[in-house]
Order: structure tokens, then C-alpha cells, then sequence
């Protein structure tokens, strides 16, 4: 196959019995059985284990773990007894009376196996070696595997793949920019793109009707187990596109990829809920459909109430909402780190109460309830004896936010096989900041459903936008844009950004809108959520070949780094005196 082997590991079996063969790859495990040696030799299709006799072999002796060797020797059935199943190859041995060592190893920092849990900061400063790991090398693999499937499924309905610029003007997708500086105009900065969005609409202007980019974003936010600060989108946009058309083309990618990497058919089309249906009953716009425990609306059950508690709540225009925690065996303590928690989480306070036999509650607030807001907590919630209910009463969106982080506290999803998709549709166009301004729910460049309700009514307005979730995780998002310039300057008015401010930062781009623009409509889904989730992986930087730490630093080559004083004064920059003392000296380079 190569200079260096006719086989890899996996090619081996039985049927090559007496076969001479020549193997190259890493020495994962060695032992030394009475003078016969035997390891076993991993190359990227798998291991296989090897004996040699050291005295007919000398260089056998010298073998030590991760070096790097070609083998030549016989295939031949281990003795009875001794095969190992849980090996592909492990039927088999070869026989060697070659081994030449190619290249020797230092001293490892950590075992290159997968039962052993080194330290991240290690694993990532010596991250070659942690991708030679059985469970990384099965990552890369599936990730390459999941873009195979993403190109081929797209080239195969006609997409064309376009390559955006990555040094840009800032697209906005509500995070920082990474800003580079530029040498031949001092004083003036690119930016990393946060997706392709404004190029892949103009691509649309060019009649490019079917576009797809497997496309590097850069985000300067905090990162977390679901985000880097550099990530890969599958990036797609097509024109006389509306809604459904775009959840069609995902669902047919999403479906692939997940029968490559899981063997699964998905049951098409997926699911979908509305956001409003989605807040109500499961708290949050991404809900993992993994398990029940919706949220139950009991604000009608308490309507007239003589609890204080819930009645002065409700009077505010509050709702009083609660989740059947099933039954518990809850101690108190434990129902008061309940009530703790959701105080955290910024509710005024949390009722528990627990369904007795005879369909009362215990309750430190029961004596206040009668027996209709009782039948009716414990009819609205489906609740049995023994079960904790949990209730909140406060504005909608705490009692939604507060029950929604409970229900994925208590509840249990099932292990690694399940897959719960869900569109969640009919996004709003703005969303309240905690200033109390309006913000893109979206991005500002998505249609709404009805132009003249988001002039009149913005707070309200529906956008043609939808999210698709998978178990709890945002895997990726779309809409249908905006085509006319006047609309797109209305949501820019709206937004409170200024006609001078608006023509200066995406002048170009409104400007293309008015050459004869397609309706159109797209999605990008976030492959590296994608990957980790069906690898049933805790976090994306176990799918990311070289990710960055939860610091945003890069501990293999040191990165971010600081550059030569020389260096920042040909790009026209000098530090701030106290960005300098923060570096600890005072040339700042
Ligand atoms: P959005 O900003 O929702 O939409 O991004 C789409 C998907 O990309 C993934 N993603 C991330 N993954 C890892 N780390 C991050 N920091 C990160 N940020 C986002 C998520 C997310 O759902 N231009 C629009 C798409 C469109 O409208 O076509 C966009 O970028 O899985």
C-alpha cells in the first residue's frame, strides 16, 4: 500500500492467514513474556498484536512505548484461548522477524490510551499525542465523515461551494469582533467574519442560487463546552427559498450525516414547536425533548386565590407555572437547596409540594390552598401521590427561565442513543435587553412575517426565522432575509441605528440589495455542536482538532502571543501605559 506497509491493522484477518505482510505504526503496548515479547502496533485504521522473539530480532528489545516501527513478519491465528474480542484483530497475531524502529519517543506526558484522564492543559499542550488516542482519532475521523456527508448530500442537489473572505468588515452576529490590523492602511482594521452572512446574501444578488460553505467563524466571546472562539459552521443560503425549503435542505443533510455517524434513520420531517409553544412548556427556546416534565400553566387554577403569595403575582399581570418533579424522596434539605437554587436563578421563590395518598399536599404553603387550586395543581401537572411538584409564580419570563433550568436539573435524559430533533420556529424580530432596548433575536437582516406589525408593534413582531435543536443544544440557525432595502433600513431604524451610521457600516451591502435581489433564505448549523453531540462528547473541543482553552489561549503554540514593539509600529500601534505594565515591563514588546 505504502513504501512502509501492505496493510494496515484493520485489513487483517484470518483469511490472510500464512500471508507475509509488512505493518508500520506505533508500539502502544509492550510485554515481555519469558523472552517472547509481544506488542501490539496501532497505525489510524486500528492495533494489532505483534510477537517477536528478541533473540532472532535484536532491535525487539529496544522497543519502547510510541515509537515509531515497520513490522514484517506472518499473519497466523492466536492460540486457542487467547484471543481477545474486544479487538477487531484479536483473533489474529502477526509474526514478526523484521522490526525496524523508524523514530523513537521521548518520554510520554500521559498514557496514550483512553482509560487514562490527563489533565486538559497536558492534553492540549501535547495535543499530537492526545489525537493518537483511540476515542480523539475516532472524533477526527467522524468529523470528517460528517463534512463528507454535508458536501456530498449538497453537491448532489446542486449546491456550489463558494469561499468567503475571512479578512472583512464586521458582520454582525452579536458578539466582539477579532480585529486585524492593517499594515498598508495604519490606523484601519479588518475583522475575522462571525459567519458569512452578508456575503452569502450578496451571493444571492449574483445568482448564485444554491450556495454551501464549510466556513471558519471567529467570535470574540467567552468560550464554554458548546462554543470556541474559532468554530465551523456548514454555512448555506438559497434564492425563491422560503421556509420551507430551507428545513427540507437541512433535514437532508442532518438526516445523513446522522446515518454515516450513528446508523440511525431519521423519522423526517422533524418536529417543530413555535417559540412562544416552546417557552411555555419547556422554559427555554432550545427544550431537550429527551424527556417530559413540561411546564404546567396553573395561573388559572389560582385566578381569585386567596394565597397571598400567588394572588398579589397574578394581580401584576404574573402567571403562576410549576413541573412535576415525579416522585423523589426528596429530604427537606434537599427541597430547600431546591428553593435556594431557584433563587439563583432569580425567582422570588419556590413553592414545593408533595402529592399525599389521599391527593393532598405537604407543603409549607397548603394551609393557605383549598381544595380547588389543590385538585387543580395536581390535575393541570398530572401529578400521583408521591410526587414533588414544583411551582413558581413571577413575571412570565423568570417563572418560564426558573422552571425550564429546573426541569434540566431533575430531569433524565436517557444515555448516549437518543437523538431528540426539534425545529423551533417563529422566532420573535427583536428581543428586549436588560437596558430595556431592542435587539436582533436574530440577526438584523432577517424578515419579518409582517412588515407593517414590526413598524407598528416591533416588540411584538414574528420573524420568518427558526432554530434547530438537538437534545437541549442550539445546533444551528436560519431565517428568510430581508430583500428590500427600504424593509432592511426600517429594521435598522428600529434598532436605532441611524441612517449615517447604517450607510457607513453596511452601505456596500445595502447598496447590492438593489440590484434586482432574489427572495431568499438560509441556515447555518454549527458543525463542531453537531459532531460532539453525536459522538456523545461532553464538550467541542473534544471534536475540534486543535481547540482553543476555555481562556481563549492555545497551550501547544502559546497563542495569543505578544509581538515585537518593531511589529506594532509598522501597523501605527502602540499599547496604553497600562496594558504595558499589565505585560510587566515598560517597552511593551
Ligand atoms: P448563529 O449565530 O446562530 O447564526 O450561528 C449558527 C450556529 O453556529 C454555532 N455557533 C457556535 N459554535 C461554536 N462556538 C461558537 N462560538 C458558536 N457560535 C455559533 C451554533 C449556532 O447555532 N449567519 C447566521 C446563520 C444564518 O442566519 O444563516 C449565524 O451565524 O451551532
Amino acid at each position: 500500500m505504502t513504501a512502509y506497509r501492505t496493510h494496515l491493522a484493520n485489513d487483517l484477518s484470518l483469511a490472510l492467514a500464512g500471508r507475509r505482510v509488512q505493518l508500520a505504526g506505533w508500539v502502544a503496548r509492550v510485554r515481555d513474556l519469558g523472552g517472547i515479547h509481544f506488542f501490539d502496533l496501532r497505525d489510524s485504521g486500528g492495533l494489532v498484536q505483534v510477537v517477536v522473539d528478541p533473540e532472532s530480532v535484536p532491535a525487539a528489545s529496544g522497543l519502547r512505548m510510541e515509537y515509531c516501527v515497520s513490522v514484517e513478519g506472518t499473519v497466523r491465528a492466536r492460540p486457542e484461548g487467547t484471543e481477545n474480542p474486544e479487538l477487531e484483530t484479536g483473533e489474529l497475531e502477526v509474526a514478526a522477524d523484521q522490526v525496524e524502529i523508524l523514530s523513537r519517543s521521548a518520554p510520554l506526558p500521559f498514557m496514550i490510551d483512553d482509560r487514562t484522564e490527563a489533565d486538559e492543559q497536558i492534553r492540549l499542550r501535547y495535543r499530537y499525542l492526545d489525537l493518537r488516542r483511540p476515542r480523539m482519532s475516532a472524533n477526527l475521523r467522524a468529523r470528517s465523515a460528517c463534512i463528507r456527508a454535508i458536501r456530498e448530500t449538497l453537491d448532489g442537489m446542486g449546491f456550489l461551494d463558494v469561499e468567503t473572505p475571512t479578512l472583512v468588515n464586521s458582520t454582525p452576529e452579536g458578539a466582539r469582533d477579532f480585529l486585524v490590523p492593517s499594515r498598508l492602511r495604519p490606523g484601519q482594521f479588518y475583522a475575522l467574519p462571525q459567519s458569512p452572512q452578508l456575503f452569502k446574501q450578496l451571493l444571492m444578488v449574483s445568482g448564485v442560487e444554491r450556495y454551501y460553505q464549510i466556513a471558519r467563524c471567529y467570535r470574540d466571546e467567552d468560550t464554554r463546552a458548546d462554543r470556541q472562539v474559532e468554530f465551523t459552521q456548514l454555512d448555506l443560503e438559497g434564492s425563491f427559498w422560503d421556509r420551507e425549503d430551507v428545513l427540507a435542505t437541512v433535514e437532508r443533510v442532518v438526516a445523513e450525516v446522522v446515518r454515516r455517524l450513528r446508523g440511525v434513520e431519521l423519522s423526517l420531517p422533524l418536529p417543530r414547536l413555535t417559540h412562544s409553544e416552546s417557552l411555555a412548556r419547556y422554559g427555554t427556546d432550545k427544550p431537550d425533548l429527551r424527556f417530559g416534565m413540561e411546564i404546567g400553566d396553573l395561573s388559572s387554577v389560582f385566578e381569585g386565590t386567596g394565597f397571598r403569595g400567588f394572588g398579589g403575582v397574578l394581580g401584576r399581570g404574573g402567571v403562576v407555572r410549576g413541573i412535576n418533579a415525579g416522585p423523589r424522596g426528596f429530604s427537606r434539605a434537599e427541597l430547600d437547596r431546591l428553593v435556594d437554587r431557584a433563587k439563583a436563578l432569580g425567582a422570588a421563590g419556590l413553592v414545593w409540594a408533595v402529592v399525599q395518598p389521599d391527593g393532598s399536599l405537604r407543603s409549607p404553603v397548603a394551609k393557605f390552598l383549598d381544595s380547588g387550586e389543590i385538585g387543580g395543581t395536581v390535575r393541570v401537572l398530572g401529578a400521583s401521590p408521591g410526587d414533588v411538584l414544583l411551582l413558581v409564580a413571577d413575571r412570565e419570563k423568570i417563572a418560564a427561565g426558573v422552571l425550564g433550568a429546573l426541569r434540566l436539573d431533575l430531569g433524565q435524559p436517557p444515555g448516549h442513543d437518543a437523538l431528540r430533533f426539534v425545529w423551533v420556529v417563529d422566532f420573535p424580530v427583536f428581543e428586549q435587553t436588560e437596558a430595556g432596548d431592542l435587539a436582533p433575536s436574530h440577526h438584523p437582516f432577517t424578515a419579518p412575517v409582517s412588515v407593517d406589525e414590526m413598524r407598528e408593534r416591533p416588540a411584538d413582531a414574528v420573524a420568518h426565522a427558526y432554530d434547530l435543536v438537538l437534545n437541549g443544544s442550539e445546533l444551528g440557525s436560519g431565517s428568510v432575509r430581508i430583500h428590500d432595502p427600504d424593509i432592511q433600513r426600517s429594521v435598522f431604524e428600529i434598532l436605532g441605528i441611524s441612517a449615517e451610521e447604517a450607510e457607513s457600516r453596511f452601505g456596500w451591502f445595502l447598496e447590492g440589495l438593489r440590484y434586482g435581489t432574489p427572495p431568499h433564505a438560509g441556515f447555518a448549523v454549527g458543525i463542531d455542536r453537531l459532531v460532539s453531540i453525536l459522538r456523545d462528547e461532553p464538550s467541542i473541543r473534544e471534536v475540534i482538532p486543535f481547540p482553543k482553552t476555555q481562556s481563549g489561549a492555545d497551550p501547544l503554540t502559546t497563542a495569543p502571543t505578544r509581538v515585537a514593539t518593531a511589529h506594532l509600529a509598522e501597523l501605527g500601534i502602540d499599547l496604553t501605559p497600562a496594558t504595558k505594565a499589565s505585560l510587566g515591563d515598560e517597552a511593551g514588546g
